[in-house]
């Protein structure tokens, strides 16, 4: 949530900072600005909305030539999107651009308002410009460091200081930050893409560290001022896999990815028929104790929490306990010493994921992750990372990323119950040879792309929409709907498939359009009488189910999906929802990969 982006070095940071923004839009999209040393002061251009209105007002300026500066995209917190609320904010001699919330903002406003200070915005972040340049001496790091110890909430900030022309100083704390290192200057950013043409090298920065970037080399320090030796990391993502490569929308390409990401994920953790996941002996050790496992996780990561609570339970009979992160932060949860916590997330900065993480460790729980992006603070802060490798996702409805974590799901579940004994080696390698053949069975699904757009058609006038299923499709019509919801603005309820006589189906009339997941053997009898229920109140079925499984009349719309084995059935029948999502949301002209107030990446509660 939020891009930040800065450059000093040899070239026009202008171009650098709007390429660079470019990349991290998908992190907020209510507005941008930049700030660039000019004639001894800072000169800011700021607009609100999309990036291209910030691009049309500094368009042949010939006051943005500096080789140093800071830019930020919004996602907006506090303050409306305007021009004024954009970031960066400044205070005499200081600028700041910032992702995440300052909690204590009204004490510090109060407090610099008595001092003189006046404030231009709404925003949280313009007190961090006012409390720096309150304390600066002369000393822009030192200012930093006095200031930083006064802010409570989360921060990834860029500053600068009209004193030190070629100088930014970045810090963060519980939102994330990297420090790109290039050849022909230096870079901070919010995420790798924004740095991926200039340089694959970065230092990621620790809670407490302060960058001080010059042209020419970065220093980092501590809360005492004293140098930190940071390790060179180099990114394994190229350019090509941060940009859309010929597609109408990171999205489509995203979902097209799906077998390659599938393949990434499962290969390397097959082996002659066996399933190894890192960390084999400590989490075997762990497995064979655990007691209970709790997922933890927000939004379409949770579902895939939902889906993995029916496949751990099956297969290895340890209780499973699913949590939206938001809630199980503040519920006081029972969780303690031989639990183990399984947060689930593609960004690995979902603030309230990272804070549900930081309870369970509080608490003695094992912390493993399932989490995207590599060095994120989710991955640095659990006791065992396994990494989806899904590459960059940009669009902000996640597909492939969620694709991955279902498989990471699967192999975990598989080893877990047979490292307890609940299945034997025979059964364990059926399983992971079923595990092993989702990468081409998603390849012949995504194949019939023309047959959800034709589906899209005829589905895309619904303004209200529901999704049924039981069990493990159950879990996948809670992603479905979603999907749906978020890119094409439809109205979609979730209900599994037995609950909706309970009440909802009150609401299902003439032409109401209901998706049908129906791919479990076990409950397809339960969910055709479901279906049939629906039908016989005139409802407009498309169903998702295997070939044969539903007689002709049963549904007005039938995709059918490859045969297998049905724990890992949800990696496949994700696939034409999310396509059916894509095309009805471009059917109905909707901005599919920046869809309204929402963006990737919540590192706000
Ligand atoms: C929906 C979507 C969100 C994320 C959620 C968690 O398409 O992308 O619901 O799944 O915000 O994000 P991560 O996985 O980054 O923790």
């Amino acid at each position: 949530m939020c891009g930040i982006v800065g450059f000093t070095g040899a070239g026009s940071a202008t171009d650098i900072l709007i390429r660079g923004l470019k990349k991290l839009e998908y992190r907020g999209y209510d507005s941008a600005g930049i700030a660039v040393f000019h004639d001894g002061d800072i000169r800011i251009v700021k607009a609100k909305g999309r990036l291209a209105n910030l691009e049309e007002k500094i368009k042949g300026d010939s006051t943005l030539t500096s080789t140093c500066g800071i830019g930020h995209t919004r996602w907006a917190t506090h303050g409306e999107p305007s021009d004024v609320n954009s970031h960066p904010h400044d205070s005499h001699r200081i600028t700041v651009v910032h992702n995440g919330i300052i909690e204590n903002y009204m004490r510090l406003k109060e407090f610099l308002t008595g001092k003189g200070y006046e404030f231009k915005s709404e925003t949280d972040t313009e007190v961090v410009a006012h409390l720096i340049d309150y304390y600066y001496k002369g000393d822009l790091l030192d200012a930093v460091i006095t200031a930083a110890g006064k802010l409570r909430g989360s921060y990834a900030l860029g500053i600068l200081c009209r004193d030190d022309p070629t100088r930014i100083v970045a810090l963060r704390k519980d939102s994330p930050l990297i420090v790109g290192l290039g050849k022909d200057g230096n870079f901070i950013a919010s995420d790798i893409p924004a740095i991926l043409e200039h340089t694959k090298d970065y230092y990621l920065l620790d809670e407490g560290d302060i960058a001080v970037l010059e042209p020419g080399g970065v220093t980092v320090y501590n809360m005492e001022r004293e140098i930190v030796q940071k390790e060179k990391l180099t990114a394994t993502w190229d350019v090509a896999a941060a940009e859309k490569g010929g597609y109408a929308h990171f999205m489509l390409k995203e979902i097209m990815e799906t077998p390659k990401v599938l393949a990434d994920t499962i290969n390397p953790r097959v082996e002659n028929g066996e399933i190894h996941l890192e960390h084999e002996a400590e989490l075997d050790e762990l497995f064979r104790s655990v007691k209970k496992v709790m997922i933890v996780a927000c939004g379409s990561a949770s579902h895939v929490g939902y889906a993995a609570k029916y496949v751990i339970e099956r297969l290895a009979r340890v209780p499973t306990e699913v949590d939206i992160a938001s809630e199980y932060r503040y519920r006081d949860p029972i969780v303690e010493p031989g639990d183990l916590v399984l947060v689930i997330s593609q960004s690995g900065e979902t603030a309230d994921t990272l804070a549900a993480l930081r309870l369970a460790k509080s608490r003695g729980a094992k912390v493993a992750c399932i989490v995207n992006v590599v060095g994120s603070s989710i991955a640095r802060e659990s006791d065992y990372v396994l990494y989806t490798w899904a590459g960059p996702e940009i669009a902000v409805a996640t597909t492939k990323a969620f694709s991955a974590q279902l498989a990471v799901i699967d192999l975990f579940a598989v080893r877990l119950a047979l490292v307890r004994g609940a299945i034997d080696e025979a059964h364990a390698r059926e399983l992971t040879a079923a595990i092993a053949a989702l990468p081409e069975q998603a390849k012949a699904l995504l194949a019939r792309e023309e047959e959800c757009k034709r589906l899209a058609a005829r589905y895309q006038n619904a303004k209200d929409l529901f999704f049924i299923g039981r069990g493990l499709d159950y879990a996948i019509a809670m992603e479905g709907s979603l999907k749906l919801k978020e890119i094409s603005y439809i109205h979609s309820e979730v209900y599994a498939a037995g609950e909706l006589k309970h009440g909802t189906i009150s609401l299902v009339v003439d032409d109401t359009p209901v998706i049908a997941i129906a791919t479990q053997s076990h409950l397809i009898e339960k969910t055709v009488s479901n279906i049939k229920e629906v039908k016989a109140r005139h409802a407009k079925v498309l169903a998702v189910c295997r070939e044969g499984a539903l007689d002709g009349d049963v549904a007005d719309d039938i995709f059918t999906i490859p045969d297998g084995e049905d724990l890992f059935v949800p990696s496949l029948d994700v696939i034409p929802l999310q396509l059916l999502s894509y095309y009805i949301a471009v059917l109905r002209g909707c901005d599919v990969d920046k869809p309204r107030n929402l963006a990737k990446s919540v590192t706000v509660e």
